[in-house]
């Protein structure tokens, strides 16, 4: 079948990749969707279940770095757009490991560019109707002090903002904030929007950076603070609370960001950059508070019985105290508002993790990894 485009999307076995490939499936069956994903711990492939039946979509295994295999990929498959979300994405790792963040963030972005700039070339029409979209992280910023820790009123709102609706300092991060990561995470993270800008002013490649605030939502990986937290509470196993939780990270729900993603890819200007964020700031504490009245009282515990399981640890190295993004340019020129509110949105993803309980066993069991042999592997 012939399809109107040809999209890779990389990572999308992950947290939000997962989401973007779905609503992409789903909502234009006229493209088709290939998903390239290595698989590593953080790729699910039942995080697809429900659309890997679907004619519009092609999941393949394979590792971004692997420069034949991306080249080849792109000549078999017509490809004519790249949304590119593999990456190691979690700071405590890449504190233990840079190197990996190195490789995979910096060297495998390289590689996707290197090989869609020599693809898209060799075409008559070259860079005509193609992109190059890059999804990074508000991260590459670096941190934002917090000069008002009871919380200021905020000057914006969106309507993922929450009812406590606070600003925890005055400044935010534009799109002109100049960069300045901390972490080997948004270090690595910064070092690959620098390169696909490269490939932009160099070489005429369009290409696309946004810079997304602190996701959450169904399908997370339980090693970051929400699922991680939500699947303790059940448990009733400790809460690992770094420092004193004072930390402040801006949160928007998953498919806010896939939609952002799906209008950006489809309206954003070449060449520019795009800030997305819900101007939803909470401290660690406060978030970690609504997180166990919401699943005590799913659970029918008595509302905030678990708040003894708040454990003070050793705080994160190097760990950034506050993220706060100004994603106006967004809402004035593509005119993107979320849909969420902060606690619908805390609602809807502690509900999804404790109804899907067999996902978060499997994730937590390492069952997840043997899904591909079973469904893929044979094919
Ligand atoms: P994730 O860790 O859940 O998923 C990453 C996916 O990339 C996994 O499926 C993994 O198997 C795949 N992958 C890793 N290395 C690969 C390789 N070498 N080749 C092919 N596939 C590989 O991450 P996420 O939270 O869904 O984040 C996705 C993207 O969005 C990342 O680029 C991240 O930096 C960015 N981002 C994340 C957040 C957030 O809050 N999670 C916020 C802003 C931006
Ligand atoms: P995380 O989900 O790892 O995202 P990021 O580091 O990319 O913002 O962490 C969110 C915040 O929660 C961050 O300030 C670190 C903190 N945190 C804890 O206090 N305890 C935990 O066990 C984890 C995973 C995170």
């Amino acid at each position: 079948m012939d399809f109107k485009r040809n999209i890779i999307i990389t990572g999308g076995a992950g947290f939000i990749g997962s989401h973007v490939v779905r609503l992409f499936v789903n909502k234009y069956q006229d493209y088709h969707i290939i998903n390239v994903d290595k698989l590593t711990y953080a790729g699910n492939l039942a995080n697809l279940k429900d659309i890997e039946q679907q004619p519009n979509y092609t999941f393949v295994k394979a590792d971004i770095c692997d420069f034949d295999k991306m080249q080849q990929l792109m000549q078999e498959h017509h490809v004519d757009g790249i949304i590119h979300l593999a990456a190691e994405s979690h700071v405590d790792r890449s504190i233990k490991d840079p190197f990996t963040f190195a490789h995979t963030n910096v060297i495998g972005t390289l590689t996707l560019l290197q090989a869609a700039k020599n693809y898209w070339e060799s075409l008559p029409e070259g860079y005509k109707g193609k992109l190059f979209y890059h999804i990074s992280t508000d991260e590459v910023y670096g941190a934002l002090e917090l000069t008002h820790p009871e919380g200021l009123e905020s000057p914006f709102t969106t309507k993922a903002s929450s009812e406590h609706h606070h600003a925890y300092g005055t400044t935010f991060f534009t799109e002109e904030t100049k960069y300045n990561p901390h972490s080997p995470y948004s270090a690595s993270k910064a070092s690959s929007d620098h390169f696909v800008r490269a490939f932009h002013d160099t070489y005429g490649m369009p290409t696309i950076v946004t810079n997304c605030s602190n996701n959450y939502g169904p399908y997370q990986f339980p090693e970051k603070l929400i699922p991680l937290f939500i699947n303790n509470i059940r448990h009733r196993k400790p809460l690992p609370v770094y420092g004193k939780g004072e930390n402040v990270r801006d949160w928007l729900f998953v498919e806010d960001h896939a939609r952002a993603i799906d209008l950006i890819f489809h309206k954003g200007k070449i060449a520019e950059t795009y800030n997305i964020g819900g101007f939803n700031e909470w401290k660690n504490i406060d978030i970690i508070k609504v997180v166990i009245r919401t699943v005590d009282r799913l659970l029918g515990r008595k509302e905030g019985e678990d708040m003894q399981l708040i454990t003070y640890v050793t705080d994160r190295k190097g760990h950034d105290m506050r993220y706060a993004i100004d994603s106006r340019k967004l809402q004035r020129e593509l005119g993107w508002e979320p849909s969420l509110q902060f606690e619908e949105g805390i609602e809807k993803t502690v509900r999804w993790y404790l109804d899907n309980q067999e996902w978060m066993d499997n994730v937590t069991s390492g069952d997840y990894q043997k899904y591909y042999d079973s469904m893929y592997k044979n094919r």
